[in-house]
């Protein structure tokens, strides 16, 4: 397949080279009921390798009572052990997540808090400071065996059980999660409710308290269409770390308004458009949607992974 692209144009004030953190395999698969085979998950993310995604989400150890699909981690993880390059983070919420995860070899692990007392129940069965407690010997026991720690923060601009959530709550859990030692944020917008002003606010706010841009990765959401715009408010902020879902996959199992992550199509095709440099191909990462969505039996909700579908 032959993908259009768009005439770069350079916009002021951006970064010359974002990474995208594809979340496709993790985030955009677990809420999926379906359980969707090993050995396709396996070919998604060589595929998404393949594609020049140097950041690819591989997978969760957590309990496989909470998220039936990622079962398999043990499974799954082996089969990726040509991709020596790729970055292969997986997530772990405790000890024996982090047990598992390097039991396999795992360099890369992330922890995941939230802002917000509701989610924080409702995805870990802890409040918001049990949770940072959970995670406190899980970060450095990683840290003291050289792997790589990326901390999520759940819920940074809305919950659905709490409504609209104060910076402050955010900058708190940020500060928390940097001081135990993790090496990088993921701002997660998980219900997908935050507009481009909300993001410069938090962010300004995140550098005004010592939270340094250069730690921030940011996680949109597109439930009301927002997650390209404000993506490119926190390019305008500096921000040089993106997460994204192949296809625009994705939810949450434990947040029912959560609809899908931003589709890395749609994020590739805006970064193409800037001169902003990703390092992915845009025609293989379609073909590679267009195949998952094979696999799952149906559509594709990216745009650009529609716009760009060879037609009938
Ligand atoms: P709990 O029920 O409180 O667990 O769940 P526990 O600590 O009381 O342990 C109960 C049993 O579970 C024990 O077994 C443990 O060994 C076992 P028993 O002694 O009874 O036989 N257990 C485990 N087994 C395998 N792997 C483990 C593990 N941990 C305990 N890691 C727990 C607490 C954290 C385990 C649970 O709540 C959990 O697994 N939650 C994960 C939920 C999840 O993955 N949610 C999706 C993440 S997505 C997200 O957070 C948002 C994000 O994508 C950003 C965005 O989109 O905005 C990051
Ligand atoms: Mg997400």
């Amino acid at each position: 397949m032959t993908a259009g692209l768009p005439m770069p144009v350079a916009a002021q004030g951006l970064p010359p080279r974002v990474r995208i953190h594809e979340v496709g395999a993790r985030d955009g698969l677990q809420n999926e009921s379906t359980v969707v085979p090993t050995a396709v998950k396996a070919e998604f993310i060589h595929r998404l390798a393949d594609a020049g995604l140097t950041t690819v989400e591989a997978t969760s150890f957590v309990h496989p009572k909470w998220v039936p699909q990622l079962a398999d981690a043990e499974e799954l993880f082996p089969l990726l052990a040509d991709l020596g390059d790729v970055r292969l983070p997986v997530l772990v919420p405790n000890a024996r997540g982090l047990d598992r995860a390097v039991a396999l070899g795992a360099r890369r692990i992330a922890v995941f808090g939230s802002v917000t007392e509701s989610f924080a129940k409702a995805n870990l069965n802890r409040t918001v400071d049990e949770s940072l407690a959970m995670f406190a010997p899980v970060v450095t026991r990683a840290r003291e065996a050289k792997v790589h720690v990326r901390g999520y923060l759940s819920m940074c601009f809305g919950d659905p059980w709490e409504g609209p959530v104060p910076v402050h709550q955010v900058v708190r859990v940020a500060k928390a999660l940097l001081d135990m030692g993790c090496e990088e944020l993921s701002l997660g917008d998980t219900i997908g409710v935050a507009t481009p002003g909300h993001v410069q606010t938090l962010l300004a706010q995140l550098n005004e308290e010592g939270v340094p841009t250069n730690v921030i990765g940011v996680h949109f959401h597109d439930t009301y269409g927002q997650a390209l715009a404000n993506t490119f408010a926190a390019l305008q902020h500096g921000v040089t770390t993106v997460d994204a879902s192949a296809g625009g996959l994705g939810g949450c199992p434990f947040a029912k308004s959560a609809t899908g992550n931003l589709a890395t199509e749609d994020l590739v095709w805006m970064l193409e458009g800037l001169g902003v440099e990703s390092g992915v191909d845009l025609g293989k990462l379609t073909a590679t949607s267009l195949w998952m969505a094979d696999q799952l039996g149906r559509p594709s909700p990216s745009r650009t992974v529609r716009a760009l579908s060879p037609k009938e």
